[in-house]
């Protein structure tokens, strides 16, 4: 009936679904069911949002994997979200709706060129974001995210010299704000590399009003034009709280669902990419859909799986980024 090898192949499980059935329902009973937590990045379409148990953004995600005390994750994200949830719970079981929703910012660092990059600059502390393969975090001393990032800069003894992965516009954007010089490495994320300026310009002429809201993943003169950078739950607690009616979102449009849930009255325009393409959706994030997650969660694959040995390495980065995020009360 369920075919492992298939799964391997094509990343998820594809068996017929009754389409008399209401997936929210099953979705809901298959939680209580198996005392599994449903969690979810803000990328994710509008329905998984919906059916979570928490939403959030990529520190939020760790922190909340870090400390449930369910049986089974359900990771509603990409793969190096689901890693990380794995990474802080060997001995939960950690399923992803689709194997194959992966990263590009994570493929742009493979660990075998890395572990050699980082070979000739022995003396320089290792940060990574948290978008990058488990094996890459094993080569690491820091982890952080976008919204922890500056504190995690910070936080490195002042005449030591620093290693930026896999982010290049992230890494370039923390050099600005904290005024640590940093080695980068040459990485980025497809989506995010996509707005077009002049675009965003021609909106700001038609909407005067508007604010510009924007991820650090994004180029520097989309940030330098922004009035808010930030992580994905930055931007949207800046819209709920700021008094403005109108936002441009220059991040993945996935987020603009829970801007539009919370500020019902405000009008949230998402960021134009370069071309007529729907390039602003992550195309890994969307291969998840309410289907392979109802038939993820009821047969309980694909799992994430790992070397015990990578795991124990990858996990003492993240421990410290969770440490320093928790002084800071973030
Ligand atoms: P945050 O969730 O940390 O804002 O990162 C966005 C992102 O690109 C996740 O893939
Ligand atoms: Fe990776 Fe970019 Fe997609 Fe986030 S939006 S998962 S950084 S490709």
């Amino acid at each position: 009936m369920v075919n492992t090898i298939e799964i391997e192949k094509k990343g998820f499980l594809d068996v017929a679904i009754d389409p008399s059935l209401d997936l929210f329902e099953e979705i809901e009973k298959l939680k209580k069911e198996k005392n599994a937590v449903l969690l979810a990045h803000y990328y994710q379409e509008a329905d998984i949002q919906d059916v979570a148990d928490y939403i959030g953004d990529s520190l939020g995600l760790a922190q909340h994997a870090e400390k449930t005390k369910a049986d089974m994750i359900v990771f509603a994200g990409v793969h190096f979200m689901a890693e990380t949830a794995k990474i802080l719970n060997p001995d939960k079981k950690v399923v992803l709706p689709d194997l194959k929703a992966g990263c590009s910012l994570a493929d742009s660092a493979p660990p075998e060129l890395f572990k050699k990059f980082r070979e000739k600059h022995p003396d320089h502390v290792v940060i990574s974001y948290i978008n990058c393969s488990a094996g890459i975090k094993a080569l690491s001393d820091i982890i952080c995210t976008s919204s922890n990032a500056p504190y995690i800069v910070q936080s490195v003894p002042k005449e030591k010299p620093i290693i930026f992965a896999p982010d290049k516009n992230l890494g370039a954007y923390l050099i600005k704000k904290t005024g640590r010089d940093m080695l980068l490495w040459n990485g980025a994320c497809m989506v995010h590399e996509m707005f077009s300026m002049e675009k965003i310009i021609r909106l700001k002429i038609r909407h005067p009003k508007a604010k510009l809201l924007a991820h650090p993943e994004c180029e520097e003169p989309i940030l330098k034009l922004a009035d808010f950078v930030g992580s994905t739950t930055g931007l949207l607690k800046f819209s709920q709280n700021d008094p403005s009616d109108e936002f441009i979102v220059a991040t993945e449009t996935g987020i603009l669902h829970q801007m539009q849930k919370s500020s019902p009255n405000k009008k949230f325009i998402p960021a134009p990419p370069t071309n007529s393409c729907a390039c602003n959706d992550c195309p890994h994030m969307k291969l998840n859909t309410l289907e392979k997650l109802y038939l993820c969660m009821k047969y309980e694959m694909p799992e994430i799986l790992m070397d015990e040995s990578i795991r124990i390495r990858a996990k003492k980065p993240i421990d410290r980024m969770l440490e320093i995020s928790a002084q800071y009360g973030l």
